[in-house]
C-alpha cells in the first residue's frame, strides 16, 4: 500500500509527539511504500519568520531521518519542492464547494487561538487534498484530529472522478493508535503551545531537570499512590519495560516510595531510549548537506510521481498535457 504523511515543521518535535505519533508513522515504513514530506507550505498559513522556517524544516528532517525514516526505501522531501502540488491546488479549488471547507473545525479552532485569519488558512484542506491526491496514496496515517481533512479530501476525490473520470484513488485514513495523551511538566498535555515539553534531543542534562520538575500531588512518601492518575507514572510507563512496570505499579499502591525516585528512573529510561538516535541526530547535525541531499534525491522522486497525475489531471479538465 502507498502511505502519505505530511509532517508541519513547527517547532521542536517532544516526546509526546513521538509516543503520540511519530513512533507509530515510522513503524509503518516497514510494510508499506512510504511517501513522507515536510509541510512547509502549510506552515505558512501562520505567517512563520522566513529564517525560522528554513531552519525548522531542516531540523524536523534531521530529527526523523536520526528516529529511523530511511531515506533509501520511504521517499522524503520538503513540499514546496514539489511544486506542482499547489497546481494541483487551485485546480481542485475549482470543484471544492465553500460549504465544505466552512464547516471544517481545525480553521475555526485556528482563529479561535489567535492565528490570524488568512486565504491559505481557509484553504488548507484543499492543499492537504492535493497532497494525497498527486500521490496516489491509498492510507494516510494521522491522528483523530486530522480525520476531518481525510474526509474532506475524500470528498474532493469523489466529486473530481464524478465529473472528469477515474482520476484519483479514494485514499483510507489511518487513525494512529495512540498512546494516552502523554503529559508535560506541569500535568496538562504535553504541547509546544503550552511551554510544558521535554524535547527529544534536548540536552540529557536538561532532560533530567524538566522531569525532576514534573509536578505530583502531595501524598507522603508512605502513603499509597494512585498510578493510573499520577502525570510521573504516565511517564514511566513510556519507556519501563512491562515486567518493570509491574513493580513499580505494586510499589505504588503499597506505599513507600517517593516520586523523586521513580523520576530518577525515569530519566534513565528516557535517556537510554534515545541514546542511539541521539547519537545519530549528532551526527547528522555536522552533516547538514547530506540532509540536504537526502531532501532534493526524495523530491526527484516525488515530482516523478506528482507530473504523472498531474497530466492526468490536465487532461482531464482540458489543460494543455506538459509531457
Ligand atoms: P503540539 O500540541 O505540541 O502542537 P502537534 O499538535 O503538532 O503538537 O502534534 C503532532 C502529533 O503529535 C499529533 O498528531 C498528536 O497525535 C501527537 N501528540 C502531540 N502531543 C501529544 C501528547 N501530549 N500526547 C500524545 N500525542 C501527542
Ligand atoms: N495537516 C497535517 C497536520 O497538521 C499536516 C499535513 C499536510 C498532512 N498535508 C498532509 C498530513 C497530507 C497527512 C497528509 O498534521
Amino acid at each position: 500500500m502507498r502511505i502519505l504523511s505530511g509532517i508541519q515543521p513547527s517547532g521542536k518535535l517532544h516526546i509526546g509527539n513521538y509516543f503520540g505519533a511519530m513512533r507509530q508513522n515510522l513503524a509503518l515504513q516497514t510494510e508499506h511504500e512510504g511517501f513522507y514530506f515536510i509541510a512547509d507550505y502549510h506552515a505558512l498559513t501562520s505567517n512563520p519568520d522566513p529564517r525560522d522556517l528554513k531552519q525548522r524544516s531542516l531540523e524536523v528532517a534531521m530529527d526523523y531521518l536520526a528516529l529511523g525514516l530511511d531515506p533509501q526505501k520511504t521517499v522524503f522531501w520538503r513540499q514546496s519542492d514539489v511544486p506542482v502540488v499547489t497546481e494541483l491546488q487551485w485546480i481542485l479549488s475549482c470543484i471544492t464547494p465553500m460549504g465544505l471547507l466552512q464547516r471544517c473545525t481545525s480553521y475555526k479552532d485556528k482563529v479561535s487561538q489567535g492565528i490570524s485569519s488568512n486565504h491559505g488558512l481557509f484553504a488548507y484542506p484543499v492543499l492537504q487534498a492535493a497532497d494525497i491526491l498527486i500521490f496516489d496514496s491509498q492510507l494516510v496515517p494521522v491522528g483523530a484530529d486530522q480525520k476531518q481533512h481525510i474526509e474532506v479530501t475524500r470528498d474532493i476525490a469523489i466529486k473530481f472522478n464524478n465529473a472528469y473520470g477515474e482520476i484519483f484513488v479514494i485514499p483510507e485514513d489511518h487513525i494512529i493508535e495512540s498512546v494516552a495523551v502523554v503529559p508535560g511538566i506541569d500535568g496538562r498535555k504535553m504541547s509546544k503551545s503550552y511551554d510544558n515539553t521535554i524535547e527529544i534531543f534536548e540536552p540529557e542534562n536538561s532532560v533530567k531537570k524538566k522531569v525532576m520538575r514534573v509536578v505530583t500531588d502531595s501524598t507522603p512518601v508512605d502513603d499509597p499512590k494512585n498510578p493510573d492518575t499520577c502525570n510521573v507514572f504516565a511517564l514511566l510507563r513510556l519507556v519501563a519495560p512491562d515486567s518493570e512496570l509491574k513493580e513499580w505499579e505494586e510499589k505504588y499502591r503499597k506505599g513507600g516510595i517517593g516520586y523523586g525516585t521513580v523520576k530518577k528512573r525515569i530519566v534513565e529510561l528516557l535517556i537510554e531510549y534515545f541514546r542511539p538516535y541521539r547519537a545519530r541526530r549528532q551526527e547528522l547535525e555536522k552533516n547538514r548537506d547530506q540532509v540536504e541531499k537526502i531532501l532534493l534525491d526524495g523530491a526527484e522522486r516525488a515530482n516523478a510521481v506528482a507530473q504523472k497525475t498531474m497530466n492526468r489531471v490536465r487532461k482531464a479538465v482540458g489543460l494543455r498535457e506538459r509531457l
